[in-house]
């Protein structure tokens, strides 16, 4: 991996036309902005090429099938799997509610145990207690390590055979740690559990292969990846994928029907019932082509350096507190002593800095910090020292209003 010396700004902003001069955009832990390669792609989509999939009998709509499911095969690449191996869904929450309704929901047993970790969104906590009460299963939490990543020798001593599923963040969406997944995955198969990673905030900042992860499911969303909102990814090992029922029944996800009796397609088609969202598809097309004609390490590499820079930064303000590891990437949470983060969010908004103020949908970890909420600053391609400069004499002015 490129090191943090290496780092040079990438000086991207330029092709992102929503991003105006001066205005210092910290929120792509929460969705990236998108840019005008992807817009282009979505505009051709609708205003050139557009046509539905899988059915037409015509050209255009061939067409469209074809450049459609090029892109199941792009998305493959992107993470080291194969192209049948790729569900399209709406983002990761569905692909962690498909993986709990159709995986967990027919396979976990009463006395069965589920493994979450303490600093998981509630996309991965509340599709899992959803399944646990109606099956009769029971949650653990594995700690966190002082230094805010998850505790991999607790989760080893914790581990047992009841354990049928492990789930956990590969990046935090709060405190930016990123997860030794392969260990996580290698620890999970010794007790015969499968385990699902959410990428969400893993796949737009570090290169991802989930065969070497060892991983049995993995889920993304597109728009954290600079592509468009509605379109994710759950990537499953392809013997998961075949035993797994459908998720919704409608059509396209079909082999035959009568009144009598439905017959199913193979994956990954038997999991997209309905129309897709087509152009969603082209545009994360567009956005994987984006990221790695970059380059997946370099854009590690320079947000390893913005969260460098802002942890100094914010650091040497004696009323700030920092969470996370050092080396956490591309996003930096704070608290500053006696000022609520709704606060402090509107200050920096004043100065043309966007950050992210309240729970980041992770409130067991909020009372684990013991803070109602957080400040959070994440970083994305188009940002630069001069943004992370901008939040630091912000948060200087917080604490002179404040006192
Ligand atoms: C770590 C993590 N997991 C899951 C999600 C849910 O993603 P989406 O809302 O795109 O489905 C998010 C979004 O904030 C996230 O950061």
């Amino acid at each position: 991996m490129t090191s943090l010396s290496d780092a040079r700004p990438l000086d991207t902003v330029a092709d992102f036309p929503a991003i105006p001069a001066g205005w210092a955009y910290l929120d792509t832990a929460a969705t990236a902005q998108k840019p005008q390669a992807v817009i282009d792609a979505i505009a051709r989509g609708y205003a050139q090429d557009y046509a539905t999939v899988h059915r037409g009998v015509y050209q255009r709509s061939a067409d469209m099938t074809v450049a459609y499911e090029a892109v199941r095969r792009r998305v493959a690449g992107f993470i080291g799997a194969q192209a049948d191996e790729i569900v399209f869904v709406r983002g990761a929450t569905e692909g962690i509610n498909l993986v709990a309704q159709c995986w967990a929901g027919t396979q976990l047993r009463a006395g069965d145990r589920i493994l979450l970790s303490a600093l998981e969104h509630h996309s991965n906590i509340v599709p899992w207690q959803m399944v646990a009460e109606r099956v009769g299963a029971a949650i653990d939490v594995v700690p966190l390590t002082p230094d805010h990543r998850i505790d991999l020798d607790a989760m080893e001593q914790m581990l047992r055979p009841e354990h049928k599923l492990v789930a956990l963040a590969h990046v935090s969406n709060v405190l930016g740690s990123v997860l030794d997944a392969r260990r996580a995955a290698d620890l999970a198969h010794r007790v015969g559990a499968k385990i699902l990673i959410d990428g969400c905030q893993a796949v737009p900042r570090l290169p991802v292969d989930v065969v070497k992860l060892n991983a049995d499911y993995y889920v993304f969303s597109a728009h954290k990846l600079y592509g468009p909102t509605g379109i994710g990814v759950l990537w499953a090992r392809a013997e998961l994928l075949d035993a797994m029922p459908p998720y919704q029944g409608g059509g396209s996800m079909i082999d035959r029907v009568t009144f009598e009796r439905t017959t199913y397609a193979p994956p990954p088609t038997r999991f997209e019932a309905g129309t897709p969202h087509i152009v969603g598809v082209l545009g994360l097309d567009a956005a994987i082509d984006y990221v790695e004609t970059i380059g997946l390490e370099r854009i590690h590499a320079h947000e390893a350096a913005l969260v460098h820079r802002a942890r100094a930064g914010l650091s040497g303000l004696n009323s700030v507190r920092l969470f996370g590891p050092d080396d956490s990437a591309g996003i930096v949470s704070f608290a500053v002593e006696g000022v609520h983060p709704h606060d402090i969010g509107t200050i920096l908004d004043e100065g043309q800095v966007a950050i992210r103020a309240g729970h980041h949908c992770a409130q067991p970890l909020m009372s684990l910090l013991g803070v109602p909420a957080t400040a959070r600053a994440s970083f994305g391609v188009y940002n630069s020292p001069a943004d992370v400069d901008a939040l630091v004499r912000g948060i200087e002015r917080v604490t002179r209003i404040f006192g």
